[in-house]
């Protein structure tokens, strides 16, 4: 089957996404598939072949054609962040030309991405979240109505954005305003959540063989403030597998995410952030095309489960085209 593995998107983490896509293309099975390298940016999507050559996707049936054969693909393989792999854009457009792709549905992807709608879908099934207060880019801020919701310190954030862009730990009430800045520099929306104190876990939950399962929980120390872009990706924090939490606590925090997945009627491979906050999970935030780049998560939670990268791969095409 004919694979195209689609990174690259329109946001901040691009580079991350390219990196997450080419780990893949090394990961996929090659007796069952033959993957191709789909760079999606703005204005261009093309294929890139093993010399580099770029060719361009035809985006009215995104096809493509090297050296005068036209290939069409079986299946997408998402390995977009943020826009418009994992807002719903990219399902949408794929689902509009019949190719079937391994995230969730574009009303799951858009709903999901969007952190303070997610939080409020969730709260009637018992979930905990933070306090919130929602900031529109056009809004005028008034710092003291936000302190007297959401206390400080608390963490102002785009409120559809990925891998720590635009986050800020807010500590003094002077802080706020240009922290929402920083926020509106990656969406037109911000979220403002009171700080949670206690342990950070990260919860993978994919569809592996057709049985939806969640893998082992990862806790993170980040040595900066939080686990922010620097802590992710430049080495600065510490990720755990399995966490340093009790066996009640993981079965509780991989059972609300599965729950979340289930409910969510998600596909493939997703990752769920908690914070562990006076002994009881609260929700963040979900990734539904996670990271899976060296530095990632994802990956080092199949490997500590003693799942095979390859196979993981091969579930998430195999439950797309179901
Ligand atoms: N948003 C990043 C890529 C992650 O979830 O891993
Ligand atoms: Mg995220």
């Amino acid at each position: 089957k004919k694979i195209a593995i689609a990174m690259g998107g329109y946001s901040s983490e691009y580079r991350i996404s390219i990196n997450s896509g080419n780990m893949v293309y090394k990961h996929l099975d090659r007796e069952l598939y033959e993957p191709y390298r789909v760079h999606i940016l703005k204005g261009e999507w093309f294929v890139v072949a093993d010399d580099d050559t770029p060719y361009p996707i035809n985006k009215s049936n995104f096809t493509v054609r090297i050296q005068g054969e036209v290939i069409s693909f079986d299946c997408v393989f998402n390995t977009i962040h943020g826009t418009p792999g994992e807002n719903g854009l990219l399902q949408a457009y794929l689902e509009l030309v019949g190719i079937p792709q391994t995230s969730c549905d574009y009303y799951q992807a858009a709903l999901t991405f969007n952190k303070r709608d997610l939080i409020s879908v969730l709260k009637p099934y018992g979930i905990k979240a933070a306090t919130n207060f929602f900031l529109n880019k056009e809004d005028v801020i008034n710092p003291h109505e936000i302190v007297e919701k959401v206390g400080l310190p608390c963490f102002v954030k785009a409120n559809r954005a990925g891998s720590s862009f635009g986050i800020t730990k807010v500590k003094l009430k002077e802080e706020l305003i240009p922290a929402a800045k920083t926020a509106f520099k990656e969406d037109n929306e911000a979220i403002i959540e009171s700080f949670l104190d206690g342990t950070e876990v990260s919860v993978g939950v994919v569809t592996y063989k057709g049985e939806v399962i969640a893998l082992p929980v990862t806790e993170i120390i980040s040595e900066n403030e939080f686990f922010d872009y620097e802590a992710k990706y430049l080495g600065k924090s510490q990720e755990i597998t399995p966490a340093r939490i009790s066996k009640e606590q993981t079965k509780n925090v991989q059972e609300i995410a599965i729950l979340i997945y289930k409910k969510l009627k998600m596909r493939g491979l997703t990752r769920s952030e908690f914070i562990f906050h006076n002994g009881e999970p609260h929700f963040i935030e979900m990734n539904t095309t996670p990271g899976l780049s060296k530095a990632s998560i994802l990956p080092q939670q199949a490997e500590k489960a003693g799942i095979n990268l390859k196979d993981l791969y091969g579930s998430a095409i195999e439950a797309a085209l179901q």
